[in-house]
């Protein structure tokens, strides 16, 4: 499963793209609210710039012609741009209209089966089920993403699965156990999991014990 951090924040992508293991953003209208007052463009041409796989860039239109446009403009920002269509059927029809000029977009705010299935058939490159939202209303988000995965795997459909509104480490097993293609992840979670109070036991354990013997000297001369 790979990894993207769900952020518009760049010093976070920045440290994520060091790591070796984030490999594409995906931003939302909130979240691009959140590092201030900013030029939306500019942003996501600097974010394209960080990340080597897919930022996806949501549109703001609810109108499919409207949504199409946006989405022409927004794709000359960078190549690397899939762009967010909300799962209404405006954004079918414009995920259709673009998906036959090969516009890569991810079909955002899919909360069943039934919307993937649809996002699927438009044309959607991904389709991203939000797991998080689902659980806060006392449903099984999770189960979501098990069901669209065997769907597009039964049907060797193309649309990949992007395990959207992660909330903890939990739901990333859980999205790697269910064959969920990426999950969509905040920066915090990115370091929770990398997180074990074990590593940092053992790495003071061994630095003790070659102390003791060898001194403070490293191996470098
Ligand atoms: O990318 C959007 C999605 O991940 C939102 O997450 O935590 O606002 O439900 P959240």
């Amino acid at each position: 499963m790979r990894l993207f951090l769900d952020t518009a924040n760049l010093e976070h992508i920045r440290h994520g793209v060091e790591l070796g293991v984030v490999t594409g953003v995906t931003t939302n209208p909130s979240l691009v609210s959140k590092e201030g007052k900013v030029d939306y463009r500019s942003l996501v041409k600097e974010i394209c710039a960080i990340v080597p796989g897919p930022v996806s860039t949501e549109v703001l239109s609810l109108d499919a012609d409207a949504m199409v446009a946006e989405a022409r403009e927004i794709i000359t920002w960078a190549e690397n741009i899939a762009v967010k269509i909300p799962a209404t059927p405006q954004g079918l029809k414009a995920t259709s209209i673009l998906a036959r000029d090969g516009i890569r977009v991810n079909m955002t705010l899919c909360f069943s089966l039934n919307q993937a299935m649809l996002a699927s058939e438009a044309g959607a490159a991904y389709v991203s089920p939000f797991v998080g939202r689902l659980d806060d209303i006392g449903e099984d988000g999770m189960q979501l993403v098990v069901d669209i995965v065997n769907y597009l795997s039964y049907y060797n459909r193309p649309t990949q699965v992007i395990a959207a509104s992660i909330r903890h480490t939990a739901h990333c097993l859980s999205a790697a156990k269910a064959g969920a293609h990426i999950a969509t992840i905040p920066y915090g979670v990115l370091l929770q999991m990398v997180a074990h109070p074990l590593t940092e036991i053992g790495i003071k354990r061994f630095a003790d014990d070659w102390n003791k013997v060898m001194g403070t000297a490293g191996i470098l001369p």
